[in-house]
């Protein structure tokens, strides 16, 4: 009788994403070599973009970061399971009951505001730790931090606050991959004008950040001492930034194709008949749907490839299954069709992907569920 106990991890996955941690390292690298003197802050958020927080950290960290960031708190204990103990920033503001886990597993908090730092520093006093912060400004992302103008007295309250220790102070770009510069300029001066007022009075934060992947690149002003790259570790180049610097994609997404059958003319592909086969068509069908994040909105634009060839997706999407026409490939379509990267000339990109799925890099790796396993090459 089988086994009704067998994990279904023992099973192969019917889609997966391949991630080439030498190229994270290589991107990571490269990256390094754009912001020195500065130093190059991780960003591994959102189980890093997808790909995997620890095998990602770990990768940038061989490849010259000196620091991780994530944006809550609990992203953090499976970094600090795995044994990595380069400092990790929490850009999510860190409230009085997770002063705990900020001190059990050595985590930099962010503070935003005069109740949340004065809550934050009493709870620490009271379990008798010691909390590394970084300040958040808001020049004009409009989402977390004090205006620079409140900034310097905030500072100066806060150097008196025991619990804390002030070690940064950072603010975000709104726009710094926006064609038009001039409101990251906007920003940068906001926030440099603030750095001078303070350093007018003898305020000197150790650690001063405001460059995401897009300022790296393209501001050079704005690298300051340390840079938070996320996106281009990944290897996608942030669009309006010069294309100097290397980056390859390092994750490829693929997955098996479970059958191909020949539908007469006149046969309905997918949910809503939005495709009607208007010859012999061989069609493909796929092990993957809007449930492992290939979104719906993808439908008659997407394409996948097969033996190296591009093929067109036909009807919709399905929570499970997607169907592609593989009338013009010539032989055999193979058992795996690559979704996302993949080599030669028709690479699939993951703007190219973004695009279809209307939206942005960010969301598709982001958007990749628990059901497309994750294979470390
Ligand atoms: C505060 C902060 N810094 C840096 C980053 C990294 O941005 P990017 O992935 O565009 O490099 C993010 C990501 O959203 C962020 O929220």
């Amino acid at each position: 009788m089988a086994d009704a106990t067998a994990s279904p991890r023992t099973y192969p996955a019917r889609t997966w994403a391949e991630v080439d941690l030498g190229r994270l390292r290589e991107n990571t690298r490269a990256l390094a070599r754009v912001a020195a003197p500065a130093r190059l802050m991780a960003v591994v958020k959102a189980d890093g973009y997808g790909h995997g927080a620890v095998p990602a950290a770990r990768a940038a960290l061989e490849g010259g970061a000196s620091a991780l960031a994530v944006a809550r708190p609990d992203e953090a204990i499976p970094l600090r399971d795995a044994g990595i103990e380069a400092p990790v920033l929490v850009f999510a503001p860190a409230s009085p009951e997770e002063v705990d886990l900020y001190g059990r597993l050595h985590l930099t908090a962010t503070v935003v505001g005069r109740d949340q730092a004065a809550a934050l520093a009493r709870a620490a006093r009271e379990q008798g730790v010691r909390l590394a912060a970084h300040v958040k400004v808001d020049t004009g992302m409009g989402r977390l931090g004090f205006l620079p103008d409140e900034a310097l007295a905030f500072w100066e309250e806060l150097r008196g606050l025991e619990g804390l220790e002030l070690e940064g102070l950072y603010t975000h770009f709104a726009t710094a991959d926006e064609p038009e510069a001039a409101y990251a300029r906007l920003q940068w001066q906001r926030f440099r004008g603030l750095v001078d007022h303070l350093e007018a009075r003898g305020v000197r934060p150790p650690l001063v950040h405001a460059a995401n992947s897009a300022a790296l690149l393209r501001m050079p002003e704005a690298r300051l001492d340390l840079v938070r790259a996320g996106i281009a570790l990944y290897g996608v180049r942030p669009p309006n930034t010069p294309p100097r610097t290397h980056l390859a994609p390092a994750l490829t997404w693929k997955c098996r194709v479970s059958t191909v059958r020949t539908l007469p003319p006149g046969w309905g592909v997918s949910y809503g008949k939005e495709f009607v086969a208007w010859r012999p068509s061989r069609v493909a069908t796929l092990a993957v749907g809007y449930a492992d994040g290939y979104r719906r909105s993808s439908a008659h634009r997407a394409q996948v490839l097969l033996q190296g060839r591009r093929v067109p997706l036909i009807g919709r999407v399905t929570m499970d299954q997607v169907m592609v026409d593989v009338t013009e490939l010539d032989g055999d379509p193979g058992s795996e069709a690559v979704l996302l990267g993949g080599t030669g000339p028709h690479a699939i990109e993951p703007e190219e992907v973004a695009a279809w799925m209307e939206t942005i890099p960010y969301e598709v790796f982001t958007g990749l569920s628990a059901r497309v396993e994750r294979r470390y090459v």
